[in-house]
C-alpha cells in the first residue's frame, strides 16, 4: 500500500477585515476582553455575494498550483464545511464544477471545527486502499452567515476563509495516523438549531455554552495528543510543528504545554483569522508552509475540537 502524502497547500481569505474595535461599536465588548480571553484581534468577513464555494475555489486552485497538479488529475474532492452554499448539492460538487472536474466522487464532510481533520483522514483511507490517487481536500467556511451578530459571546469569535491541500499516493511517508472521535451526548453545547433554539437565541444562528466547551476542549485534546503519540510510538520531542484548530489561544497554549512545545513551534493564526471552523487548520498549515517554517520531512500534528462534539488529530510527515 502506498502512503498518502501532502503534495501542495493553498488558502484564501476574504478582503474585508473586521477588527475588535469595529465589533465594539455594535455590541457591548472591548478589544481588551476579546484579546485577553481569546487572542483574537481581527477576522475576515466574506463580501455580500461571496460564497463558501468562492473561497474554496481560490484555496483549491492555489493548492493545485503548489502541488503541480492539474484539476483533471484529481480523482476525489472532499469539502469540509459547516456553511454549505446549498442544502444540496454539496459544496464539493459546486467546487468540482468550477474546477472542471467531471466524474470522480465529490462530497461534503460535516464535523464542524473538526471537519478538515475528518476529511483528511477519509482522503488518506481512499489513497491507502488504492481507491484514489490524488485527492483535493478543502476546509471552507462563511461562518459570518450563521453568527448571531447581536450575541457578544459568540460574534467576536468567528471568521470566514478557506484552506486546501492536494494529497497524493506516494512511496514516501506522509500521513502517519489519524484519530477521529465524536460524542453526540454533548450536541447542545455548541449548535445551530433550526428546531428549538435556546431561549433568547436566534433561529439558525450559533449558540455556545462557551465555558463548558472550553473545559471539554482542554481535557479532550490532552487525551487525544497522548493517544496520537502512543499509537505512533513517538516522543513529544519528535513533533516539530503543532497546527491546531484556531478557536482560542488559551486552548492552543494548553495543548502546546502538554506537548512540552514552545509557542514558536505552534502555527498561530487565531489572532488574524478568528475561528474559521473547518477552514482553520488548512489556513494555518498553508501559512506555515508558505512562510517557510514547515519544511519537507517535518513531523506535523494537526488537532481539532468542535461541535458534535467532535475531535480528532492527524499526524503527518510533510
Ligand atoms: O471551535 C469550536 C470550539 N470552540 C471553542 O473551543 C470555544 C471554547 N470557549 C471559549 O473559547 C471561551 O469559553 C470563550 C472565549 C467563548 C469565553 O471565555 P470565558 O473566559 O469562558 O468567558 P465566560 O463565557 O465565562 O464569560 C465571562 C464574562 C461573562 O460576564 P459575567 O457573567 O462574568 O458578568 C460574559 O457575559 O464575560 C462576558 N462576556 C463578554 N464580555 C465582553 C462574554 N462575551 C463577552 C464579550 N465581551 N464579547
Amino acid at each position: 500500500m502506498s502512503y498518502a502524502r501532502v503534495l501542495g497547500t493553498g488558502s484564501f481569505l476574504p478582503e474585508r477585515v473586521v477588527t475588535n474595535a469595529d465589533l465594539a461599536s455594535t455590541v457591548d465588548t472591548s478589544d481588551e476582553w476579546i484579546v485577553s480571553r481569546t487572542g483574537i484581534r481581527e477576522r475576515r468577513i466574506a463580501g455580500p455575494g461571496e460564497t463558501t464555494c468562492d473561497l474554496a475555489e481560490r484555496a483549491a486552485r492555489q493548492a493545485l498550483d503548489a502541488a503541480g497538479c492539474l484539476a483533471s488529475e484529481i480523482d476525489l474532492v472532499i469539502v469540509a464545511t459547516t456553511t454549505p452554499d446549498r442544502v444540496f448539492p454539496g459544496t464539493a460538487c459546486l467546487l468540482q464544477e468550477r474546477l472542471g472536474i467531471h466524474g470522480p466522487a465529490a462530497f461534503d464532510v460535516q464535523a464542524v471545527c473538526t471537519g478538515f481533520v475528518y476529511a483528511l483522514a477519509i482522503a488518506e483511507k481512499f489513497i491507502r486502499t488504492g481507491s484514489a490517487k490524488r485527492a483535493l481536500v478543502v476546509g471552507a467556511e462563511t461562518m459570518s452567515r450563521i453568527v448571531d451578530w447581536n450575541d457578544r459571546s459568540t460574534c467576536v469569535l468567528f471568521g470566514d476563509g478557506a484552506g486546501a491541500v492536494v494529497v497524493g499516493a506516494s512511496d514516501e511517508q506522509g500521513i502517519l495516523s489519524s484519530h477521529l472521535h465524536a460524542d453526540g451526548a454533548y450536541k447542545d453545547l455548541l449548535t445551530v438549531s433550526t428546531e428549538t433554539p435556546e431561549r433568547g437565541a436566534a433561529s439558525g444562528r450559533i449558540t455556545m455554552r462557551g465555558n463548558e466547551v472550553f473545559r471539554m476542549a482542554v481535557t479532550t485534546l490532552d487525551a487525544l495528543v497522548g493517544e496520537t503519540l502512543a499509537v505512533n510510538d513517538l516522543k513529544k520531542a519528535d513533533i516539530r510543528w503543532l497546527v491546531p484548530h484556531q478557536a482560542n489561544i488559551r486552548i492552543i497554549a494548553a495543548t502546546a504545554k502538554r506537548l512540552g512545545m514552545a509557542m514558536d513551534q505552534v502555527i498561530v493564526t487565531v489572532d488574524r483569522h478568528g475561528n474559521t471552523s473547518a477552514a482553520s487548520i488548512p489556513l494555518a498549515f498553508d501559512s506555515g508552509v508558505r512562510d517557510g517554517r514547515i519544511q519537507r520531512g517535518d513531523v506535523v500534528l494537526m488537532e481539532a475540537f468542535g461541535g458534535g462534539l467532535t475531535w480528532g488529530s492527524v499526524l503527518l510527515r510533510y
